[in-house]
C-alpha cells in the first residue's frame, strides 16, 4: 500500500487526505519543487525536504512514501488517525515535511496540530531506521520548540511566523 501524505487547505476544518493515486508506486517519491530561496535546506545528497520526507516517511512502509505537492493555500496536515504511524510522528518528520511546505512558499501548522492524531510522539528522535539512501539534515533534530526558522532567524521567509513551531 503506498502512504500519500495528507494536506489540506488552510482552514483545518476542510483539512483533507489525498489517497494514493499512483497503483504501483515502489519508492519515495516527490512531484514538489522547491523555490531557489531555500536551497540551504537541501541535505549533503542534494535531496529537497520534499524528497527527504519521502524517505522518513518510508521508513515506516517499507520504503514506499509519496509527497504531493501543495497548491496554493494548502498545507500539510498530519496523520489521519486510520494512516498514522510512528513515523509521521516523529518531530523530525514534522521538522523536514514543514520545511518542504515552506520551500514551496505555503504555509504551515504548528506541531501541537500536527500530532493530534499520535498516540506516541517522538521528539528529537527517529522510531524507525532511515534508508541509507538519504541524509537527515542536523535542523530536523532540533527540538521543535526551537525550530528551524529560529535557527535561520535571517532567513525565515515573510510568510512563516515566529511562532509557527512552537507547541
Ligand atoms: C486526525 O484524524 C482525523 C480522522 O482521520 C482527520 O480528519 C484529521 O484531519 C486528523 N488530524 C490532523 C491534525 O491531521
Ligand atoms: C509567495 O507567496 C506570497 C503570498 O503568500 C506571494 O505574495 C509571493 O509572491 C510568493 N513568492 C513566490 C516567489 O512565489
Ligand atoms: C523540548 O523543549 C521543551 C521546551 O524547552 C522541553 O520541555 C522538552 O523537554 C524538550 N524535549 C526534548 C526531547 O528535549
Amino acid at each position: 500500500m503506498v502512504v500519500n501524505l495528507g494536506k489540506g487547505v488552510i482552514d483545518a476544518a476542510l483539512a483533507v487526505w489525498v489517497l494514493a493515486t499512483l497503483p504501483c508506486a515502489l519508492a519515495q517519491t516527490t512531484n514538489a519543487i522547491c523555490l531557489s530561496a531555500y536551497a540551504f535546506l537541501y541535505n549533503s545528497r542534494g535531496q529537497s525536504p520534499c524528497l527527504i520526507a519521502a524517505y522518513a516517511g518510508g521508513a515506516c512502509n517499507g520504503g514506499v512514501f509519496d509527497v504531493p505537492a501543495l497548491d496554493v493555500g494548502e498545507q500539510y496536515v498530519g496523520p489521519s488517525t486510520t494512516l498514522v504511524d510512528n513515523c509521521q510522528c516523529s518531530s523530525i518528520f514534522y521538522s523536514v515535511i514543514s520545511a518542504c511546505g515552506v520551500c514551496q512558499n505555503q504555509t504551515i501548522i504548528t506541531w501541537s496540530s500536527w500530532d493530534t492524531n499520535c498516540t506516541t510522539v517522538y521528539v528529537s528522535v527517529y522510531p524507525e531506521a532511515i534508508s541509507t539512501g538519504t541524509a537527515i539534515p542536523a535542523w530536523a533534530y532540533v527540538n521543535v520548540s526551537v525550530w528551524l526558522f529560529n535557527l535561520f532567524p535571517s532567513r525565515r521567509p515573510s510568510h512563516v511566523s515566529t511562532s509557527a513551531s512552537l507547541s
